[in-house]
């Protein structure tokens, strides 16, 4: 009975394996396409900004995000002059200077047109997530003599500012946002959008990388549902519903089979995002690539399973069994790793603990009750596993 699901073959394995690889790539094609869209930038400032940013040919001109485009020119003394420019209709539009990509940590300039079409524009420090953590008239940029100007110009809003820098600015890693509430004393509701990109200022050679929030996305979800869900859940049909054979195997086999070509996809985007990012996050890559080379050792040993009455059995099931725990204990770690140094928000925490605590209890009780009608079924091996002499 068990026995024909063993005309599961390596090579439909890795056809598969290929599949989910060629799906991965593909998809990152296409978050680059959408996001390579044009904007226009042949707008005549000088009618309506004031000087220094009323120069439409001395502004290098960039469309960086949706309707967002940047302009800048640089000044003697590490000066940048930067207009930046959305489509607005109410709330907020910000500009951030990250020091790695990320919201947390950076320094934005916020404007909008608020009561009485007034305009404003505030420094903001982003020192968490939430809506309380961002300040308004902290952060770390430098600004000028020269005041800032925002103007709401048609449907476009602009925002005029110099910010001065300590060195000659090349590359930066720019936070772009727009929210759909308009700041109520100064305070900055969550944002509709955002993304990140990394931005070269050095003359001539400016070049913009989007930050690759899909993918990023793509790796954490993938990782959660193939090591937070799927594995896990293949792991207890195979403990504790042994009873039902042959159920127990083939749910066993065909969802630790799922679960491992899950989990392989969620590599390839991992790898995939190192290669965009190079962020340095030493611990969280290497444990993944361990555990999914423990993934890969235990779909070795489904293959290479010595017969059920060979006298090795009991080393390989031994071996088995263990492998499995501990790339399932060290997987949990490594999300939560991954979860931290993504600086993932309560949405991924919540999402996952919930994973975590279902499977936690869920392993508890059927472990109580495992031990509870435990000595009976051992003293008296079901007769599929060993067939009576
Ligand atoms: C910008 O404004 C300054 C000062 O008002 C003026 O001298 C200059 O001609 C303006 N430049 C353009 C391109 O309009």
């Amino acid at each position: 009975m068990a026995g024909e699901i063993r005309t599961v073959s390596p090579h439909m394995f890795f056809r598969a394996s290929a599949f989910a690889v060629l799906l991965l790539l593909s998809l990152d094609d296409e978050i680059r396409a959408v996001e390579a869209q044009t904007d226009s930038c042949d707008s005549d400032l000088s009618s309506f900004l004031p000087f220094p940013f009323n120069s439409s040919s001395a502004l290098t001109c960039r469309p960086v995000w949706n309707t967002f485009v940047l302009r800048y020119s640089k000044a003697p003394d590490n000066v940048l002059n930067i207009v930046l420019s959305a489509v607005y209709t109410s709330g907020w539009v910000g500009l951030g200077f990250s020091r790695d990509g990320m919201m947390v940590g950076s320094s934005a300039m916020v404007g909008w047109i608020g009561k009485e079409s007034r305009a404003h524009i505030r420094q903001y420090f982003l020192r968490g997530q939430s809506s309380s953590e961002v300040r308004v008239n902290e952060g770390q940029l430098l600004g000028t003599d020269v005041s800032p100007a925002v103007v709401l110009n048609g449907a476009t809003i602009y925002l005029a500012f110099q910010l001065k820098f300590l060195a000659p600015i090349t590359q930066q890693s720019l936070l772009f946002a727009f929210g759909a509430a308009t700041p109520h004393h100064y305070r900055l509701k969550e944002h509709e959008d955002k993304t990140s990109v990394f931005f070269d200022f050095s003359a001539g050679t400016s070049s913009i990388s989007s930050y690759p929030h899909q993918l990023k996305k793509a790796h954490g979800a993938l990782a959660i549902f193939a090591w937070g869900v799927l594995l896990p859940v293949g792991a207890i049909f195979a403990r504790y519903f042994r009873q039902f054979d042959p159920l127990w195997y083939y749910l066993h086999a065909v969802i630790q089979f799922a679960g491992f070509l899950i989990a392989l996809a969620s590599l390839v985007a991992g790898v995939s995002l190192y290669n965009k990012l190079h962020v340095n996050v030493l611990a969280h890559r290497g444990l993944g690539i361990f555990v999914f080379v423990l993934a890969i050792l235990q779909v070795l040993a489904f293959f290479l399973r010595p017969e059920k009455d060979s006298k090795v059995r009991r080393y390989w099931n031994w071996y088995h069994h263990w492998v499995g725990r501990i790339a399932l204990f060290l997987a949990a770690v490594n999300i939560v790793l991954g979860i931290q140094v993504g600086g993932a928000g309560n949405g991924w925490k919540g999402g996952y603990g919930f994973c975590l605590a279902v499977i936690i209890i869920t392993v508890s009780v059927l472990e109580v009750m495992l031990c509870l009608r435990g000595p009976k079924k051992a003293a008296e091996p079901p007769s599929f596993q060993m067939p009576p002499q």
